[in-house]
């Protein structure tokens, strides 16, 4: 059931748990999250950057083979399908998609800017039924080829976005995409706490939520988070699984004993079943299991 994030986020605020934004790529990534959510009775979101979303030839693409998996496989756990990292353009480009939220990522520009044109999607979102995310403090490390160092957000410019009627808030607390460096400091819950008494108690969301330790994802749900963006880790393991299949022989189209083994049907399954297996495993750490 395509519903917009808030009221998910602001249950899962409440309840001290939250609700788990894994990044979609493509038809088996969609299916694999929608399923698992389905079976584990969680709220889910589905994050589409616009890499992605170009990738998958564009958000009207997305939003409809999304709008209709969803009734095919009759999911009735709430399911918010989100633009992630936005660009002004993207934005709009999403709403009149059919999305049921997006994020408006304004963490580059000057604040007077990103607050502007915060303010000006927010009231578009709304108007049109969907939640909004905003973004301050750039998150560090790369993600479809953008790169910003990590950085701390400043509590009293989180509170002035939040001020605009945002939904919920990405502050950067620390946390990179993509794999973390061996020597990174880990998260910091002082810049979260102050954060979380700035803030009215929005819900927080973590990105990079790929590689931070289970104890410290537990206490930032603890301490106000409410959303967590998995990207990476989704795309490590359907990676493995597929190098696995085709190592082990599999997908050799020489050997008749294999029966067909490189039908993308089949070729393709490890990895899927490798992204379910991953999705549980986050819903279960993030505490969202039986909670739609
Ligand atoms: P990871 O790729 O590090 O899991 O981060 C995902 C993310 O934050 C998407 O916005």
């Amino acid at each position: 059931m395509l519903v917009n994030a808030k009221d998910m986020l602001v249950k899962a605020k409440k309840g001290h748990y939250a609700v788990g934004h894994f990044n979609i790529n493509n038809l088996e990534w969609t299916k694999a999250v929608l399923t698992t959510a389905q079976e584990l009775n969680s709220p889910v979101i589905l994050g589409v950057s616009c890499g992605a979303g170009k990738y998958m030839t564009g958000m009207k693409t997305v939003a409809s083979m999304v709008r209709a998996m969803d009734e095919a496989l009759k999911i009735t756990v709430p399911v918010a399908l989100h633009l992630d990292h936005g660009t002004y353009d993207a934005c709009r480009d999403c709403i009149e998609a059919g999305f049921t939220s997006i994020m408006f990522d304004g963490s580059s520009l000057p604040l007077e800017q990103n607050l502007y044109r915060t303010k000006e999607l927010t009231n578009l979102a709304h108007a049109y039924g969907l939640s909004i995310e905003a973004e301050v403090g750039a998150i560090g490390g790369t993600e479809d080829g953008v790169t910003a160092d990590g950085e701390v957000a400043n509590p009293a410019e989180c509170k002035l976005l939040v001020d605009l009627g945002i939904d919920f808030l990405a502050a950067g607390i620390g946390n990179i995409h993509g794999i973390y460096p061996a020597d990174w400091k880990g998260l910091n819950f002082d810049a979260l706490n102050k954060i979380n008494a700035a803030t009215n108690n929005i819900p927080l969301v973590l990105h990079g939520g790929t590689g931070i330790p289970d104890d410290q994802i537990k206490r930032a749900i603890s301490e106000g988070v409410s959303k967590i963006n998995v990207n990476t880790d989704c795309q490590l393991v359907f990676a493995q699984a597929t190098i696995d299949y085709c190592k082990a022989g599999k997908a050799d189209p020489t050997d008749e004993n294999k029966d067909k083994g490189y039908d993308p049907r089949k070729l393709l399954k490890p990895g899927y079943e490798a992204i379910k297996a991953k999705v549980k495993e986050k819903m279960e750490l993030f505490g969202s299991i039986n909670k739609a």
